[in-house]
């Protein structure tokens, strides 16, 4: 990395001990190409352990789904889709060529659910969008059939059953680790009046496959940058050793890597700095989810955040000031990253507002307004080029299947919104990959296919179990 020569690092104005403080920065936060390769060889290895036996760093989860949509299925199919941040409770008309329309609502989980209430909070918003719209079911009906994402690590027991088996992306809600989440689901909407059948539960990276399958038969992962980051892809089931179920026809299953756990308890092979260190400590769940804290939207902020105060700590940024909302874990929202990465005005104002107004820091001066955007950039930058190890790693995993076009369906605020982070993801993945089979990769944005997705599982599961009682 030519940090040294790299213009946006050289901050105009800045004093020699604040440039010398960037250019260090800099140094910890560039990830050369070389440690990305070592980085790349270890993730591998770990999925190959994974595959092989439970209980290891990468999980390697078995989603049970051993099918593909053809896209010429058609109905509609309840979803229920709980991501980091919100929850999306839909229902899905797939029209039988590739395409769905949507009828969805959309909750912001509250802190009472994140740490108390998850289950009943779901109920009650289910029951809002059926109540809404008259749809609630009469008490003679069939349950309602519904496909649940649900974006937290399970041990996936079948189509429709899982143990939670840790909460990530802040989440604490206690009496559901070791429990079947499903059971958890369809007791909660019980308790509302609803008699529900949940028809197959998945990772929002399974789910996100299934949407861009449905519409796309190249497509072989499904990949979130948002709250929190992980990937799925199709798997050959011989080269799942721990799979000790009948070989299915296609002979294929998708996996949920849950990737964001790379490195975790270990803390071996990640560039770590002390401002990731410091957020790990203090996070609730200090050692866990490592890859995903230096990648995705839930923590970028809060790196930053302890970057800001370490220079400011120094008096080399602020002239040593800062605030309350400033000195509170979590203040910095990745969305102020965002808009700091893009603020290209002379005077930087969308940065002035940031830390004058939002951040509540009564004055800054231009050369802090220039190492705030440096920062932005340096975090960003480090989270799209790590963001390639599971990414190269998963797609030489099959190497075969380069040599055809293979679609990586992605979604996530990160991918989507982050200045940079699709261009420079895409990229640092080309130098990993031969030109020949790079070319055949597409990188397709999947906006909202974990909620599509819950419902293209609900009709797997609901078609091939049908099949199967015949
Ligand atoms: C969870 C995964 C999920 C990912 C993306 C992670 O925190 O552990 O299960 O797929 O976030 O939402």
């Amino acid at each position: 990395m030519l940090h040294n020569s790299d213009a946006r690092f050289r901050i105009e104005g800045a004093s020699a001990a604040q440039q010398q403080a960037v250019d260090a920065l800099a140094q910890q936060f560039l990830v050369s190409d070389e440690r990305l390769a070592a980085i790349v060889k270890e993730f591998r290895r770990r999925m190959e352990v994974g595959l092989a036996a439970d209980c290891t760093m990468l999980k390697m989860v078995l989603s049970h789904v051993v099918w593909r949509p053809t896209g010429r299925e058609t109905g509609s199919y309840f979803a229920i889709d709980l991501g980091g941040t919100n929850l999306r409770v839909l229902r899905v008309t797939l029209d039988g060529a590739g395409g769905a329309t949507t009828e969805h609502q959309k909750f912001v989980l509250t802190e009472d659910a994140k740490r108390r209430t998850l289950f009943d909070f779901v109920a009650q918003c289910v029951e809002t969008f059926l109540d809404d719209r008259s749809l609630r079911p009469a008490a003679s009906a069939p349950p309602l059939s519904i496909g649940f994402t649900f974006s937290y690590p399970i041990d996936q027991t079948s189509i429709n059953s899982g143990t939670l088996l840790y909460w990530t992306k802040g989440l604490d809600v206690p009496g559901c680790v070791g429990r079947d989440v499903v059971r958890l689901l369809e007791d909660a909407l019980l308790r509302v009046g609803l008699r529900a059948r949940v028809a197959g539960v998945a990772s929002d990276t399974v789910s996100t496959l299934l949407a861009a399958a449905y519409a796309d038969p190249a497509a072989q992962m499904g990949v979130i940058f948002g709250t929190g980051t992980n990937a799925a892809y199709y798997e050959d089931v011989a080269a799942i050793a721990k799979w000790k179920g009948p070989d299915p026809p296609s002979r294929e299953m998708a996996v949920s890597i849950e990737w964001g756990a790379f490195d975790s308890d270990e803390l071996a092979i990640l560039p770590y700095t002390p401002h990731d260190i410091k957020l790990d400590r203090k996070s609730l769940n200090p050692r866990r989810q490592v890859y995903e804290k230096m990648i995705s939207g839930m923590y970028l902020g809060e790196v930053a955040r302890n970057v800001v105060l370490w220079l400011a700590d120094q008096r080399l940024l602020l002239d040593g000031r800062s605030s309350d909302v400033l000195n509170a874990m979590w203040s910095v929202d990745t969305s102020y990253l965002s808009a700091a990465a893009l603020d290209d005005s002379p005077d930087l104002s969308e940065i002035r507002e940031i830390i004058e107004k939002t951040l509540n820091v009564p004055m800054s001066t231009l050369v802090d307004r220039r190492i705030f955007k440096a920062i932005a950039i340096l975090v960003g930058e480090r989270a799209a080029r790590l963001s390639t190890v599971g990414l190269v790693a998963t797609l030489t995993k099959r190497p075969a299947l380069l040599d055809r076009p293979l679609t990586v369906a992605m979604d996530g605020s990160m991918y989507e919104h982050y200045p940079g982070f699709d261009r420079i993801m895409t990229e640092t993945v080309s130098r990993f990959i031969p030109a020949r089979q790079f070319a055949n990769i597409r990188f397709s944005l999947a906006k909202d296919g974990s909620g599509i997705g819950a419902a293209v599982l609900a009709m797997l599961a609901t078609q091939h179990s049908a099949a199967a009682a015949q």
